[in-house]
């Protein structure tokens, strides 16, 4: 059973916790997260299993100040006069990642943006004190709701997590309400803790409304993951021009005539897989192989979210399958 610690103690412990790329329950004014090192594919992998989501739905990483966000994100004036308004708090802001920030790519789903926010209270302290964004998704078990006090994180997820850092009752209780710019105007993504009437009465406009040209979730899309590359999963031999993406130690057949071959995990450990999935794909695409052969990868644990983006990659490239969207 994971300890509860007050968040007045908590400090050290959570900062080795996540050093060791594990991941830590934390309060935050809106609801309670389940934080990880978001530069540490290893640690944002264990947040997916703990929180057993079935899909990698793309998370937001937390920073501690205005130059943390800088360094992943480019701000448009609007986002960054958001961020000065109402940061920390419960606002987060979808922007253009920054070419080489460091954030794992299962941080984003593979997008090339990225959610931030800054979170008042322990989550900021802990963030300056580690010097690296975190990642964190509410802490609850997916299909739940999220859990605003520590017992009920611990009642929840204490099973599969270490430490719950006890901060009290969630102030806010809703996620953060997220925006993200389109030119000039912003676009409600999801409504939350901060009502979307101060946001327009602190830009002096109408928020834009509804999903993006009917698109729910672009993280969700096959076509974002979808390499220049076929992908032909499953594969049990290795044909001529492909590259391979092996998992575990059994090699398909004709694997040494490969274009090029990485391996998800040599070990067969479905995490490490999941950590290294969009680098390894992004990284066979650069190989020029016209195709890339995939092994067959189990379906349990992290492994159904494996084959569930691996599938997205290989469908169709301009079919928006309904399928595609994830819950809110
Ligand atoms: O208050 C909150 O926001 C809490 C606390 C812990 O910070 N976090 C939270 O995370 O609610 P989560 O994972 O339950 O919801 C994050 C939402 C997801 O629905 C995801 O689709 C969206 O943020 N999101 C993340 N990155 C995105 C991106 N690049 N573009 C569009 N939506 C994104
Ligand atoms: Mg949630």
């Amino acid at each position: 059973m994971a300890e509860i610690l007050g968040s007045g103690e908590a400090l050290e412990r959570a900062l080795a916790l996540l050093r060791e790329g594990d991941v830590v329950a934390i309060p935050t004014e809106t609801v309670y997260g389940l934080a990880g090192d978001a530069t540490n594919g290893i640690g944002v992998a264990r947040i997916f299993e703990a929180k057993g989501r079935p899909r990698f739905n793309p998370l937001i990483a937390h920073v501690a100040d205005m130059a943390m966000a800088e360094r992943l994100a480019m701000f448009d004036p609007l986002s960054r006069k958001l961020a000065l308004a109402f940061w920390p708090g419960p606002l987060t802001l979808v922007l253009p990642q920054r070419p080489g920030n460091g954030i794992h790519p299962l941080v984003t789903a593979g997008l090339d943006t990225i959610a931030l926010r800054m979170p008042r209270g322990f989550g900021g302290d802990l963030i300056a004190r580690l010097g690296r964004p975190l990642a964190a998704p509410s802490a609850n078990s997916s299909g739940r709701i999220s859990a605003t006090t520590a017992q009920a994180v611990a009642a929840d997820l204490g099973a599969r997590i270490k430490l719950v850092v006890d901060g009290g009752a969630t102030p806010v209780g809703l996620e953060s309400t997220i925006l993200k710019a389109e030119g000039d105007r912003l676009r409600l993504l999801r409504p939350g803790g901060i009502a979307a009437a101060e946001i327009e009465a602190a830009i002096g406009m109408e928020l834009l409304r509804g999903g993006i040209a009917g698109i729910e979730a672009p993280g969700m899309l096959a076509s974002h993951y979808a390499p220049g590359a076929a992908m032909r999963l499953h594969a049990g031999t290795v044909g001529e021009g492909e590259a391979l993406l092996g998992f575990g130690s059994q090699r398909a057949q004709g694997w040494r005539r490969a274009e090029a071959f990485l391996n998800l995990s040599e070990t067969g450990d479905l995490r490490e897989a999941a950590s290294n999935l969009f680098a390894y794909m992004q990284e066979l695409d650069r190989s020029g192989a016209r195709t890339i052969a995939v092994e067959p990868i189990p379906f349990d644990g992290l492994g159904e979210a494996i084959n569930d983006r691996l599938s997205r990659a290989a469908a169709p490239r301009d079919i928006h399958n309904p399928q595609h969207s994830f819950p809110p």
